[in-house]
């Protein structure tokens, strides 16, 4: 149709994707069978079966699961190209690409193999896709702030290859203030901070990830619109929103996307942004997101040129990065 063609032909960059949750229940299937292991699931048709969810922590379950099948630097290399050659074909230029270091070495798997085949798929992505990208350290908040310095350690040798570090997980009984000082010593060693805020979790932990992290992103912060101080403050500063809709949906953030709030977050002059957030699971990619917004939510034109700007304007590309981007 005329709005996918334009919606295709817009530049656009993604800026809340967990690659672990771009994981197709094929690639979990040969990662099985190159790995030796044997999955609690007799076919695709029944994985997919499986992803019906009705909040975070219901997704959250089967996701760490999933993410058992990658183990060597290869996994991860294949993973995040198959991921970029998806996204590719939406008219994507630019990836900021979020990974669960603790997800990995919880299990045994070296900081460095997952590191090292991510760095490696994204790469590759440049060179052979023409997308850029940087990648984001997310720290599990259900787990421990000593935790979550150790990943930090662990990271020491790749911070010159992170961009920032984030804050993912169980939102709801962890607060973004469990965190302060180790996003202070991610701030300290030159990295940016984003944290999830405001998907499940309250407007406070909202005015928290501002205030005890001081984030330069909000990842999804739907339940921003509540406290009309807040929508007022994140305007004044032109904080970027990574709003996810097909998410949203699935994990009952939204009822319906036709009540989505995107629309009423750009008309209150908020920088939000349209993401996939975990594409294998939530049934769509980049472009999905988009023209289900754009269809269902009923955005003009214009909405979506703003959205494609605020997706750059909000990304961490430097000025001369974005000038060759865009
Ligand atoms: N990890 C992966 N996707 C997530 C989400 N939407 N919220 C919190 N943690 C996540
Ligand atoms: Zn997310």
């Amino acid at each position: 149709s005329g709005l996918a063609r334009f919606i295709q032909g817009l530049p656009k960059a993604e800026l809340h994707l967990h690659i672990e949750g771009s994981l197709e229940p094929e690639l979990m299937f040969e990662l099985a069978r190159r790995n030796r292991i044997a999955l609690p699931f007799g076919s695709v048709e029944e994985v997919r079966k499986a992803y019906a969810f009705s909040n975070l922590q219901d997704f959250l379950d089967i996701y760490y699961q999933g993410a058992d099948v990658l183990r060597t630097e290869e996994d991860f290399k294949d993973l995040a190209l198959a991921y970029f050659r998806r996204v590719a074909a939406d008219g994507c230029r630019h990836v900021e690409l979020f990974f669960d270091p603790q997800t990995h070495t919880d299990r045994g798997i070296p900081f460095a193999v997952v590191a090292d085949g991510l760095l490696a798929g994204m790469a590759e992505a440049e060179r052979s896709l023409g997308i850029s990208s940087k990648l984001i350290l997310c720290f599990l908040r259900h787990l421990d702030e000593d935790a979550a310095f150790a990943t930090l350690k662990a990271a020491e040798p790749y911070l010159d290859r992170l961009v920032g570090v984030g804050l993912d997980s169980s939102e709801v009984g962890h607060p973004p203030s469990k965190f302060e000082r180790v996003f202070r010593a991610a701030g300290e060693r030159g990295l940016k901070r984003v944290a999830h805020a405001g998907e499940e979790g309250p407007p406070e932990y909202v005015w928290e990830a501002l205030q005890a992290l001081n984030v330069d992103r909000i990842d999804h912060g739907n339940r921003a619109l509540e406290d009309p101080r807040l929508v007022e403050r994140l305007a004044a500063e032109g904080m970027t929103l990574t709003v996810c809709p097909l998410s949203n949906l699935k994990l009952c953030v939204v009822d319906d996307l036709k009540a989505h709030p995107i629309k009423r977050m750009l008309d209150l002059g908020l920088s939000a942004t349209v993401n996939s957030d975990d594409p294998a699971y939530f049934g769509g990619y980049l472009g999905d997101n988009w023209q289900a917004v754009a269809e269902r939510v009923g955005l003009t034109r214009e909405d979506l040129v703003t959205l494609a700007r605020n997706s750059f304007s909000g990304s961490f590309l430097t000025d001369a990065e974005k000038a060759r981007r865009i």
